[in-house]
């Protein structure tokens, strides 16, 4: 029987008893802005948020995050609390105000121009600067005032996510030392060669070892920190029971890898509702006569290896014209982090690349590449999801990707092709996926080639495989197994002080 989010609730109340469970994390669940004079209330795209929304409706609790909708001040009370999700208010949203100033250096500067690209080895220069870490720093204290605010006199357990606050559990630990502090890393760890060209690496592993526990999707990101803190600063590391002590303090380090709410997903795409969803799609992107559609969903990243898949469908097309009029590649790109000029730039290259392409093979009648470009609500995700006859996954390095893990919860018929960048987290627990190199523009066409020709019986074995595989380690699971390490480093704790 598969985890469920019962079993999480339970867990939760046995480890956690009467503590408090505390998320803090720079991107917010839920968003407030304006629309048509109105406050509306949306859900910022991104895995992190994405995948922990499910977690804090089941477990309750206060989640910590920057308010960076335009009229997020106006959703607040007194204490910068909302409670969510609106339709079903089940946990409290603490909002923390940014400057402008503050998010041009912690946020776009010293997180996204500098760890970002360090950390995911995309061939994109990471650019560090004294003023953006003084910017990160100074922040990061900023969301320690908000998480110690939150908890007053209470026992806590805090759960950090991500780069953008790596000196949060050190910062904490230092007023109370009686939190348990754990923390979440959604982005592959480089290996040492890379991290160490990080001008501030030392004060940055000092952070994050003062976690109790510290999570990485998969093990080869473990051993990859593993090796940084070796080469960085004095510590006793223990790889066979995977633990880290420094200065006397012990951090546990652990795989786990995310996942996504898959009976949910799977529920919502069965529903009558989606039939009616779909054949809107068909009407709208023109599809009447399409025997094969491939979709992909992602921020406009250059991570995300989307310049690689147009250039690999405009190889299918040159290699295999008898699939011209046959084929439609529906990509959504939501934009992201566009004040930075790399983003700038890879969005204008984008759609010079699907120009290039559309008018390369386009006939009077149809062109490959449709390009979507509104902020699309879930329901809408799921339909296209279920529309897609191959889902495209082809990022030069993921942590996890969770889209991959939608899709094949949405696809209830199971069918469906999963087409996997070698490079993801995903694709070490997805092996019925359909893998590739995204760098081999060759090799890439001829997997899409493999995909289309794939015979039903496959498909169908395949996409049964994926689906056990999602099912079984659903984010319940996930959020069961680092609540079940917070319970052991608890009763560990209290066992030494009596
Ligand atoms: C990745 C990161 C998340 C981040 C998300 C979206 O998944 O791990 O922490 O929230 O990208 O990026 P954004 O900069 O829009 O929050």
């Amino acid at each position: 029987m598969a985890y469920t989010k019962k079993d999480l609730q339970d867990t939760v109340k046995e480890m956690l008893g009467d503590r408090l469970l505390v998320i803090v994390s720079n991107r917010e669940p839920y968003l407030h802005s304006i629309r048509e004079g109105k406050i509306c209330c949306s859900r910022p795209t991104g895995g992190a948020v994405t995948a922990l929304d499910p977690v804090m409706r089941a477990c309750g609790g206060v989640w910590v995050a920057y308010g960076s909708g335009k009229a997020d001040k106006q959703a607040v009370d007194n204490n910068n609390h909302v409670k969510v999700p609106p339709d079903d208010p089940s946990y409290t949203l603490r909002r923390v105000w940014l400057s402008k100033e503050e998010e041009a250096g912690y946020y776009y500067g010293f997180s996204n121009k500098g760890l970002w690209p360090l950390c995911h080895i995309a061939y994109t220069r990471p650019e560090f600067n004294e003023n953006e870490w003084r910017d990160y720093y100074n922040v990061n204290k900023k969301f320690v005032d908000a998480v110690l605010e939150e908890i007053g006199q209470r026992k806590a357990f805090v759960w950090v996510q991500d780069y953008h606050l790596m000196l949060v559990p050190q910062m904490l630990k230092k007023k109370r030392p009686d939190l348990i502090v754990s923390h979440f890393w959604h982005i592959p760890w480089p290996n040492s060669e890379v991290f160490r060209i990080c001008p501030k690496q030392k004060k940055l592993v000092e952070g994050l070892l003062s976690n109790d526990l510290l999570g990485f999707h998969i093990r080869y990101h473990c051993e990859n920190f593993f090796d940084t803190v070796e080469k960085t600063l004095e510590a006793r590391i223990d790889r066979e029971r995977y633990s880290i002590i420094h200065n006397g303090h012990e951090t546990l380090v652990r795989a786990f890898p995310i996942s996504v709410d898959f009976n949910a997903i799977e529920k919502k795409s069965n529903t009558p509702n989606m039939k009616k969803l779909v054949s809107p799609l068909i009407e709208e992107y023109n599809l009447h006569g399409i025997d094969y559609v491939m979709f992909g969903l992602d921020r406009i990243d250059y991570t995300k290896g989307i310049i690689e898949r147009i250039r690999a469908l405009d190889r299918f097309l040159e290699k295999y014209p008898k699939y011209k009029g046959k084929i439609a590649f529906i990509q959504i790109g939501d934009l992201s982090r566009i004040h930075l000029q790399v983003y700038k730039d890879l969005n204008d290259e984008i759609n010079a690349v699907v120009e290039e392409v559309n008018w390369k093979h386009s006939t009077e009648t149809w062109a490959p590449i449709i390009m979507v470009r509104r902020h699309l609500l879930f329901d809408e995700i799921l339909a296209f999801y279920k529309l897609a006859d191959i889902c495209v996954v082809s990022s030069l390095h993921d942590g996890m990707n969770i889209v991959a893990k939608e899709y094949i919860s949405a696809r209830t018929d199971g069918d469906g092709v999963l087409l996997l960048s070698q490079f993801t987290g995903a694709a070490r627990e997805l092996s019925d996926a359909i893998y590739f190199n995204p760098f081999d523009i060759e090799e890439f066409a001829e997997k899409i080639r493999q995909a289309i020709e794939m015979p039903a019986k496959e498909r169908k074995q395949r996409m049964t495989a994926l689906r056990e595989v999602v099912s079984e380690k659903n984010i319940y699971k996930w959020a069961g197994n680092i609540i079940s390490e917070f319970g052991k480093i608890h009763s560990c704790s209290a066992a030494k002080r009596t």
